[in-house]
């Protein structure tokens, strides 16, 4: 396993990071005792970089990286960079309520997100969404007193955009922004990603895969659990899902003739982005972070990168990454 280094002031982490979420939320059930298994596996392969957010399964995420850790052997967790996202308001049906970046409130997530964690520490602390009703300076201003205190690491931002970055980062070094970043998902590369790299601040890629669809494993019939994000999102729905699944075929076909599956060209597409972007990739069987690990040592040549951008024209995607009253919430 390669590393990385998030920005200019972040953590060393490996190239790939192992996203959590799908072991708690939002893509329906997840076995247990292989999501501990697929923590395990990681860790073993050199992952250094674990995601979460308090509100993933309302805690149930954490609990569970908690026990992978206290599980995995000694010294375990000095050895991972927990990046962890607090701030949206969940209710018990699954519902969400907004957003809180308040100080008082910052200070009272991180106090339960230790405890769940069975943790010291926070490697990297961000807000998931901004909170409208209170200045990003406040939020990140609270944060960086955690930091004084030694509760956390390092500051970072998720899914916002240029003004709100600046603003954040002349309060505090800011390590990452954790943003959307795909074939399927391009649109950081105009004005984000400039922003990010003039200020030294790395990315940390969601929804590499586009959430399982440029896993190449989607079908048009999957049948998906009630409650699973992907049952509402227009990429995923009726004629958008065709014309995507195709897409997908053209990349297969491109992959194929590179000897890589379709989940390691598109992994190894955003690796190739550059040096500080880590794609965190939403594994949750041993069988699917095998793959996607396979892709860490994948090569693209300009050939290769120009047959895969030809396979999938980022214009050609059909619906967007959020349904619409989501897309609401984000400030990128
Ligand atoms: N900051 C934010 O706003 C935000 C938003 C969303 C996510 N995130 C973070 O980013 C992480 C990754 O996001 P994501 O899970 O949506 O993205 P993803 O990696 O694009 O999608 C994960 C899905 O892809 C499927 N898949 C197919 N082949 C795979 C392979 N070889 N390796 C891994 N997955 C494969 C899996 O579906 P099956 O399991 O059904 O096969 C899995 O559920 C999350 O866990 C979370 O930590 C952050």
């Amino acid at each position: 396993m390669h590393d990385r280094t998030l920005g200019a002031s972040g953590p060393v982490v490996s190239a790939l990071g192992l996203g959590c979420m799908g072991m708690s939320a939002l893509y329906g059930e997840a076995d247990r005792t292989e999501s501990l298994a697929t923590v395990h596996a990681a860790l073993d392969a050199g992952v250094t970089l674990l995601d979460t957010g308090d509100f993933y399964g309302m805690g149930h995420n954490e609990l569970l990286i908690g026990e992978a850790l206290r599980t995995a052997g000694a010294g375990a967790r000095d050895r991972v960079v927990l990046s962890v996202k607090f701030g949206a308001l969940r209710d018990a049906g699954g519902g969400w309520n907004g957003y809180d970046g308040r100080p008082a409130a910052v200070k009272n997530f991180l106090a339960y997100t230790l405890q769940r964690l069975g943790t010291d520490h926070v490697d990297v602390y961000r807000l998931s969404r901004l909170d409208p009703a209170v200045p990003v300076e406040e939020t990140v201003g609270a944060i960086a007193e955690e930091v004084e205190a030694g509760r956390v690491r390092h500051i970072g931002l998720s899914e916002v955009g240029a003004e709100t970055i600046r603003r954040a980062a002349a309060v505090a070094p800011i390590s990452d922004l954790q943003i959307e970043y795909s074939l399927f998902s391009r649109d950081i590369e105009v004005e984000t990603l400039p922003v990010c790299r003039e200020l030294g601040i790395g990315v940390t890629a969601y929804g590499v895969l586009s959430r399982g669809l440029l896993g190449g494993h989607w079908t048009r019939d999957r049948a998906l659990a009630p409650g699973d994000f992907r049952g509402l999102s227009p990429r995923f729905s009726g004629e958008n899902l065709d014309r995507n699944l195709a897409l997908v075929e053209a990349l297969r076909a491109t992959a194929e003739q590179k000897g890589v599956t379709v989940a390691q060209a598109a992994i190894a597409w955003v690796l190739s982005r550059g040096e500080d972007i880590v794609p965190l990739v939403g594994a949750r069987r041993r069988d699917r972070l095998a793959e996607a690990l396979g892709a860490v040592d994948v090569a693209l040549d300009a050939a290769d990168l120009a047959a895969i951008e030809d396979a999938v024209p980022a214009d050609e995607v059909a619906g967007t990454r959020y349904p619409e009253a989501l897309m609401a919430h984000l400030d990128s």
